[in-house]
């Protein structure tokens, strides 16, 4: 095949150009000053989560806190969701959780890729990083970072999601892997794909690699890596109710399974296929809470909040009764403890539009 020729002797230079490049512009982070295999998961299972920027004020809080597997492991899984809030997708932090107990049981972090890569919520790129940055074996990550670059320079025209072309992607990026120093080289193609070949508007004027890069020569930056799927998002219509009670307390409910956000605590919602208009909420309030229960105040309409495959349209009002009334379902909390529960990021938003409360 053609394009298996234009790769031919290729990875020699690649990589001495990447690890040039590193050296002048890589980024100075805090994991990367550790060869902990905890601490490098911890980063790790962040950053699938969120960029850098976020990301590394997040892996310095768990870092301290948990600092060995043993600690997370001991800890209650209200406070790792406390510790998580903010970074979204909360299955990621129960996996986390479960697999620190799993490391926790093994005694030490084994050096062993089959191990670490049955750990729950630990993929092939997770898997990768952690035995090449923190134990020094030959294996490639291969996250949208390195894709991108490998697409690109290398003209793989084929979607790298799927069929072929994800087969072309995965072998090119085994055969580019500098064997000698697999930990340089995979922190090298990350940054350079987060920071030279962006998404949009990469820097190819001041490339080093540019001599050689399929999409430049032929006009395909904008257009390589293709993709075959799109994702398809829906719309979900949630209306929240906050419930808060002369005294000050606020009535606090906990996400079951089986949804987003499974853990997590929120106010009275109801959720339909629809928006709502206010008389259907105070409807629908008054037969979830068994009461008759006074007028509804509006907060904010239709607060969006974007999950991978999911747009969520927020109504937002609030509720005044006289005292708390037990027998509702959920947990009564004082207005001033809400700091100490997990919280959805789209309900912290919420949060911040509610006005003080009456004298
Ligand atoms: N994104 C994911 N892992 C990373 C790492 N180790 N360094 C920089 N960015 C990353």
């Amino acid at each position: 095949m053609a394009k298996k020729r234009y790769f031919c002797n290729m990875n020699a230079s690649f990589s001495s150009l990447l690890g040039q490049w590193y050296g002048a512009h890589g980024r100075d982070l805090p994991w990367r000053r550790t060869r902990d295999p905890w601490l490098i998961m911890l980063s790790e299972v962040i950053l699938q989560q969120t960029q850098v920027s976020q990301g590394t004020d997040y892996y310095l809080r768990f870092a301290r806190r948990f600092p060995t597997p043993q600690l997370l492991a001991e800890a209650d899984e209200e406070e790792v969701m406390r510790l998580w809030q903010g970074l979204g997708y909360y299955s990621r932090a129960r996996h986390l959780h479960a697999a620190a107990k799993l490391i926790a049981a093994a005694g030490r972090f084994p050096a062993d890729y089959g191990f670490v890569r049955a750990l729950p919520g630990i993929g092939d790129y997770t898997a990768a990083a952690i035995m090449s940055l923190a134990f020094g074996q030959p294996y490639a990550v291969l996250d949208g970072n390195v894709q991108r670059v490998l697409a690109r320079h290398f003209g793989i025209t084929e979607p790298v999601d799927a069929g072929e072309g994800r087969k072309l992607i995965r072998a090119l990026a085994d055969e580019m892997l500098d064997r000698q120093h697999p930990a340089l080289y995979n922190q090298a193609i990350m940054d350079f794909g987060a920071l030279q070949c962006k998404p949009s508007a990469p820097l190819c004027t001041s490339c080093p690699l540019g001599e050689t890069c399929f999409a430049l020569h032929h006009h395909l930056v904008d257009t390589l890596p293709r993709k075959a799927k799109r994702i398809a998002v829906r719309d979900r219509y949630l209306t929240y109710i906050y419930v808060r009670t002369r005294d000050g307390q606020t009535l606090l409910r906990r996400r079951g399974s089986g949804d987003i956000w499974q853990g997590l605590f929120e106010f009275p919602l109801i959720e339909t296929a629809k928006p709502l208009h206010i008389d259907e909420a105070e409807k629908a309030v008054r037969a979830d809470f068994r009461l008759s229960v006074p007028a509804l105040h509006l907060v904010a309409k239709d607060v969006r909040h974007q999950l991978t495959h999911q747009r969520l349209h927020a109504d937002f009002y609030s509720l005044t009764l006289p005292s708390a009334v037990e027998t509702l379902p959920g947990r009564w909390v004082p207005e001033s403890d809400l700091g100490n529960y997990a919280l959805p990021r789209l309900l912290e938003k919420l949060l911040a539009l509610l006005p003080p409360a009456e004298g």
